[in-house]
């Protein structure tokens, strides 16, 4: 049986990463490849009411520390059910944001300290890593003009003050220049063909490295 992996597709909000990740399961599935598709926060029923919990714009007091550990529960619960099962199974799963994007996010952008941070994501994680994380890349101004014109509200996250974002950015690009054989940084302001075509490449060394 084929081995199962795990690819995250993470970075700027507006990056284009919904459209990337169906035409890259449009590839594998091509290729005969099972495939299972999932995000965070949410992918479990359990995770998706998380979801709603963590993004409501209406609940802007929410603290650093409940979001942090949010994140981690719908993680765990996501890895048990979903993620672990389907790997087993020798899926290729990919993910529309994952751990990466808790260190970008609840670290480099909300300030909440690294041993923290890890405390938390290690006991949500258990072991467990993806294989790689893909970076769509953005400038941040430029990801919300896209997330405006699609006439979709702000999220909690999204709404926050313009450098948040930006931060969260340079959080993505400090992992991937830290741990460079777990991240590929795409640049994301290309045509949707070019941004595709670079992570097909990426993809095609993962199937020869795993199959
Ligand atoms: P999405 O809009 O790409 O679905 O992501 C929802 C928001 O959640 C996005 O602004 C990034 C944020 N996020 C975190 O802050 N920490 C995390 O661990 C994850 C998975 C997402």
């Amino acid at each position: 049986m084929k081995k199962g992996f795990m690819v995250v597709f993470d970075g700027s909000n507006g990056a284009g990463k919904t459209t990337v990740i169906k035409g890259v399961e449009k590839y594998l599935i091509a290729k005969g490849y099972d495939v299972l598709l999932t995000r965070e926060p949410g992918g479990t029923p359990i995770g998706e009411k998380i979801r709603e919990v963590i993004l409501d714009p209406s609940t802007p007091e929410m603290s650093f520390m409940t979001e942090l550990m949010l994140f981690g529960a719908g993680r765990a619960q996501h890895i048990e059910e979903k993620i672990v099962p389907a790997l087993a199974q020798g899926k290729i799963v990919i993910s529309d944001r994952f751990d990466a994007a808790t260190f970008s996010f609840q670290h480099y952008a909300r300030g909440i300290d690294l041993d923290t941070i890890m405390k938390i994501n290690d006991l949500a994680l258990a072991g467990f890593s993806p294989d790689m994380n893909i970076i769509l890349d953005l400038d941040p101004n430029e990801g919300l003009k896209r997330v405006h014109s699609r006439g979709e509200g702000l999220d909690r996250l999204e709404d926050e003050k313009a450098d948040f974002l930006a931060k969260a950015r340079n959080g993505y690009l400090a992992q991937a220049k830290q741990t460079p054989e777990r991240f590929e940084v795409i640049d994301a302001a290309q045509s949707k063909e070019n941004v595709l075509t670079d992570v097909i490449r990426v993809i095609d060394t993962l199937l020869e490295k795993h199959h």
